[in-house]
């Protein structure tokens, strides 16, 4: 079982010294895409899908191989996630009813939902790993902190 590598609050705190003073939600998309994906060897896709119409994801700003460009509420562990809510913690993707394989090498996953300031749904984000059970409620925890660093009430984006 693989155990958080990579040290959350210091994460938090560089990408909010990177992010000072920006409000664009890509750039913000991007540079926590960049900085998450780089900060442990378990993460080999990082990436965020956006809400662009009601029901709807499409992808957004991502680190790694080709990822799918749209998925519906509801389908896969993304729309599974931004349907319910909650976060996915997949240790078997392949025993994840309708679970979306952008890369036949993924084993396990995280999902997040990520709101903005006001509280709404932006988008999720999406980490996969090519290592099963790679992830742990420390990860939901401490990525949950990232977001909100940029996202959360205290954060840039409005
Ligand atoms: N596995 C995701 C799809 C996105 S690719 O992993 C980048 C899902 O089931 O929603």
């Amino acid at each position: 079982m693989s155990v958080p590598e990579v040290d959350y609050a210091a994460l938090a705190k560089v990408i909010e010294s990177l992010t000072e003073n920006e409000t664009d939600e890509v750039a913000l998309m991007a540079t926590l895409a960049c900085e998450i994906h780089h900060s442990d060897d378990r993460f080999d896709w990082t990436g965020f899908y956006r809400v662009t119409e009601p029901g709807m994801l499409k992808i957004g700003p991502y680190q790694g191989g080709h990822g799918c460009l749209q998925i519906p509420f509801g389908k896969g562990v993304c729309g599974t996630c931004a349907e319910t809510g909650e976060v996915q913690l997949v240790d078997d993707v392949e025993a994840f009813p309708g679970h979306i394989a952008c890369a036949a090498t993924t084993r396990s996953e995280i999902v997040l939902p990520v709101h903005g300031a006001s509280g709404r749904l932006i988008g999720v984000l999406d980490i996969d790993s090519d290592q099963p059970a790679a992830f742990t409620e420390a990860d939901a925890e401490g990525l949950g902190r990232v977001l909100n660093a940029v996202f959360g009430n205290g954060g840039h984006w409005r």
